[in-house]
């Protein structure tokens, strides 16, 4: 082994893949196998068996009453902001760092996403500035639960009973998780999860909402299939719904899933708190404190901030492309302050609401965590050993080491080429990232 970093031609501390993600077994492929024969395939009659199934199933696992699966994870959360009567000319607050679907599902049903600013703890929406972004159309909270953290939903809860806020909880990376001694999703009104392929339970595309009020969840179905009433004694008006129901063949898959997830959840925390161990002795890396209200801890993402100061002042960036070429696979702007995003620059008048939030959004949490401080690590590197991890640590401490091989390049070109070695690294070795 040579000790130059990787992303300048040394050996990779790295070159075994990770564990593979998705996991499956005999069990997603003999479920797979009998939908096929059954011919029953859709998502209509609506919820059909399969998805029925899983729906309630992945409620009481995640302590409420009902659930209903839907195609992805992005309807579910317009689904229940619809369902809880959200819409034109109401406004919902979100956290400004967050995938953009948790702020396009606000648009998407004519209301408004105000964007507040996370907490450098959490990386969570922070309670204590929503106060300052409050209106009288502020109609709910969506606190999204991200990578690793919960948002602190003591404070959230509080605020939306003194306000009479609907409370979403987006837990799309989440599953399994639990604040206190309610899964994610059932402090609030509602919890919407999502089964993209990344995520801790997969169907390749899906999603979720739960809740334990009944007429939220029928009125969820009656949006989800075309309008129709789940049941003849369904309360509520008659609404024109989408089709966004989840076929069976994705149950099929997300069900064995659910049987895995408690065991894969404490193998993860007890990775992640490995990791922590080594990377708490490096200057120039800094943890998300953890909170004792989290008493699972879901990591989707195991998300440390990286200090530039203490890494002769390379950018972010340049550290996650080494970082990728060591064998390690990692992101630094997985996420960013959404209102300046990319994906938001559509034109204005096609969803005239957005117009009216572009306020001059100054999130500067969000946006230090999205350019410059955050780094990403998927939950697949988790599923393995205690010699996995350790290599994580490795690598971090041997760019440390090594960081002047790192000074003086144009961080862009790097980050091109660390990532375009790295995808071929990980492609040869087959590590499923
Ligand atoms: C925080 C968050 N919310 C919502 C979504 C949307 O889920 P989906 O991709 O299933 O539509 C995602 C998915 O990436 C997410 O990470």
């Amino acid at each position: 082994m040579n000790y130059r970093l990787a992303l300048r031609g040394g050996d990779p501390v790295r070159t075994k893949p990770f564990t593979a993600w998705p996991i499956y077994d005999e069990r997603e492929a003999l479920g797979l196998h009998r939908v096929l024969e059954s011919r029953n395939w859709g998502g209509y009659p609506c919820p059909n068996d399969l998805a029925r199934e899983f729906a309630r199933k992945f409620a009481q696992q995640h302590n409420a009453r009902y659930g209903v699966a839907v195609a992805n994870g992005t309807v579910s959360l317009e689904l229940a902001l619809k369902a809880a009567g959200i819409g034109f000319g109401d406004e919902v607050i979100v956290p400004a760092y967050t995938w953009e679907g948790t702020a396009a599902a606000v648009l998407f049903t004519g209301a408004v996403p105000v964007f507040v600013d996370v907490d450098p703890d959490t990386y969570c929406l922070d309670a204590a500035l929503i106060e300052t972004a409050f209106t009288d159309r502020t109609k709910a909270i969506i606190p999204v639960h991200l990578g690793f953290r919960f948002t602190d939903m003591d404070a959230i809860m509080e605020i939306a009973a003194r306000r009479g806020l609907f409370v979403l909880e987006d837990c799309a990376h989440a599953h399994g998780g639990q604040w206190r001694d309610k899964r994610a999703g059932a402090t609030g009104h509602a919890g919407s999860f999502s089964f993209q392929t990344s995520k801790l339970m997969t169907a390749g595309e899906g999603g979720i909402v739960i809740t334990s009020n009944i007429d939220l969840a029928d009125q969820v179905i009656r949006l989800a299939n075309c309008g129709r009433p789940p049941r003849t004694e369904t309360r509520g008006e008659p609404v024109l719904g989408h089709n966004y129901r989840m076929t069976e063949f994705q149950a099929a898959i997300l069900l064995p899933q659910l049987e895995r997830l408690e065991e894969q959840t404490r193998l993860r925390e007890w990775n992640t708190k490995h990791l922590e161990k080594g990377l708490k002795n490096i200057d120039g890396i800094s943890l998300l404190p953890r909170d004792g209200r989290i008493t699972k801890q879901a990591s989707y993402q195991y998300v440390f901030k990286f200090h530039s100061d203490e890494f002769g002042r390379i950018h972010r960036n340049a550290f996650v492309a080494a970082l990728n070429a060591e064998g390690i696979p990692s992101d630094g702007r997985f996420y960013e302050a959404v209102y300046r995003s990319s994906l938001f620059e559509f034109a204005e008048e096609t969803y005239p609401a957005w117009s009216r939030a572009k306020r001059g959004f100054r999130c500067p949490v969000a946006e230090r965590a999205g350019y410059e401080e955050s780094v990403w690590l998927p939950h697949q590197l988790f599923l393995g050993d205690e010699n996995d991890v350790d290599d994580i640590v490795t690598a971090i401490e041997k760019i440390k080491e090594n960081v002047d091989e790192l000074i003086g390049y144009e961080d862009e070109r790097i980050r091109v080429q660390g990532m375009a070695r790295a995808q071929r690294a990980l492609l040869e070795s087959k590590i499923p990232y």
